[in-house]
């Protein structure tokens, strides 16, 4: 982050760093934004090298959740919750109970302002026992009243907007005419990736774990290291995995001619999104992308809505993504930049509640 964004860029509401209680560890929920309604964003357990790292991810997650939220016209703001693991810790199932339980008791404080949900590193079980302290955990599974996995959501949400990239890039929606290299095959990745492969898309994958080569033998995918798959020489680049790939070293080593996936925090710093476009290369910003889980779990859980009703919505990524690529291009901007004022638009006019 550069100075001018610090000026610019309304600070965060309210950031609590605490340590867990029965864990120990470092525990950061940030509440990026309640301006439009209540501030929803997942809760990633990761390693870091110090618990700082973890908190400096957490601020940025948290700001970009509430842009994500606004570009999807959710009535949410952004947050985002950060259990910074150290280096070589893994918790057993007894100790991730307890730190899920610190986690439940950091956001019953909040009061309501903050809901959480899955991101990487958790998923519908742990919502589970987040919930025995809050109300506020989106996605328990559905036998137990939740709208459940959200990746499958995502995932759809992902390819609606590589249509749209599509059409604007290459003049077609058809997935069967590119080439894609999808770039983390966790559980957005790997629905992703199958997905592509039903639509009759080739098909470059990679991940660090070299134990999910079996999920690209099934999809047909050539397999690449993740350094050839972010080089890859394909129409789309689809990131599927921890963000900040695109740098000023990175993008110059590009192949590809779009790039568009569900990876937060994409760019390593805003000034990267001119880069792609000097460098040719149409990016599609990750917090339109990657909205599919999220409108999902709010179409159902906080509106009540149909399967058939939360789909549509989670197509409604298609249009979003299409407009922001159209305004991009009449007005000689960055897409970020574009999308960008559009959520600052809807954030100075809040819709009715
Ligand atoms: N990890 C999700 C995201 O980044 C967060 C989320 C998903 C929150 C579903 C609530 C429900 O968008």
């Amino acid at each position: 982050m550069v100075a001018s964004d610090i000026d610019t860029e309304p600070m965060h509401e309210h950031v609590v760093v605490k340590r867990g209680t029965r864990s120990g560890l470092p525990i950061v929920v940030a509440v990026h934004s309640t301006a439009l309604g209540q501030a929803i964003g997942g809760c990633r357990i990761a390693h870091y090298p110090h618990w700082r790292d973890g908190f400096t991810d957490a601020l940025r997650l948290s700001a970009a959740m509430s842009d994500k939220c606004a570009l999807a016209g959710l009535p949410n703001g952004g947050g985002k919750t950060v259990v910074a693991l150290p280096p070589d810790a893994t918790p057993d199932a007894a100790a991730r109970r307890a730190l899920l339980h610190d986690v439940g008791d950091v956001i019953a404080g909040l009061a309501g302002a903050y809901a959480t949900g899955p991101d990487v590193g958790t998923g519908p079980d742990d919502m589970l026992t987040i919930a025995e302290r809050t109300p506020h955990a989106f996605c328990r599974p559905v036998d137990a009243g939740g709208s459940g996995d959200s990746s499958e959501h995502t995932a759809v949400g992902v390819l609606a907007a590589l249509r749209a990239l599509c059409t604007e890039r290459f003049g077609s929606a058809d997935l069967s005419a590119r080439s894609f290299a999808v770039l983390g095959l966790g559980r957005v990745g790997g629905h992703v990736l199958r997905m592509l492969a039903d639509a009759g898309a080739t098909l470059v994958a990679g991940d660090i774990d070299e134990t999910r080569r079996a999920l690209a033998d099934a999809a047909g995918a050539a397999w690449a290291g993740p350094q050839d798959c972010l080089t890859a020489d394909v129409d789309v680049l689809v990131p599927a995995a921890l963000g900040g790939l695109l740098t000023a070293r990175s993008v110059p080593t590009l192949r590809c001619a779009a790039i568009a996936g569900p990876a937060n925090n994409q760019l390593d710093a805003p000034a990267t999104a001119g880069l792609l476009s000097r460098h040719g290369v149409l990016w599609a910003p990750d917090v339109v992308v990657s909205a599919g889980g999220i409108i999902h779990a709010t179409a159902v859980e906080l509106h009540h809505e149909t399967a058939a009703q939360a789909a549509a919505r989670v197509h409604g990524i298609a249009d979003t993504l299409a407009g922001i690529l159209r305004t991009a291009r009449a007005t000689g901007s960055t897409p970020a930049e574009a999308a960008r004022s559009r959520a600052r638009q809807r954030l100075r006019r809040p819709p009715p509640r």
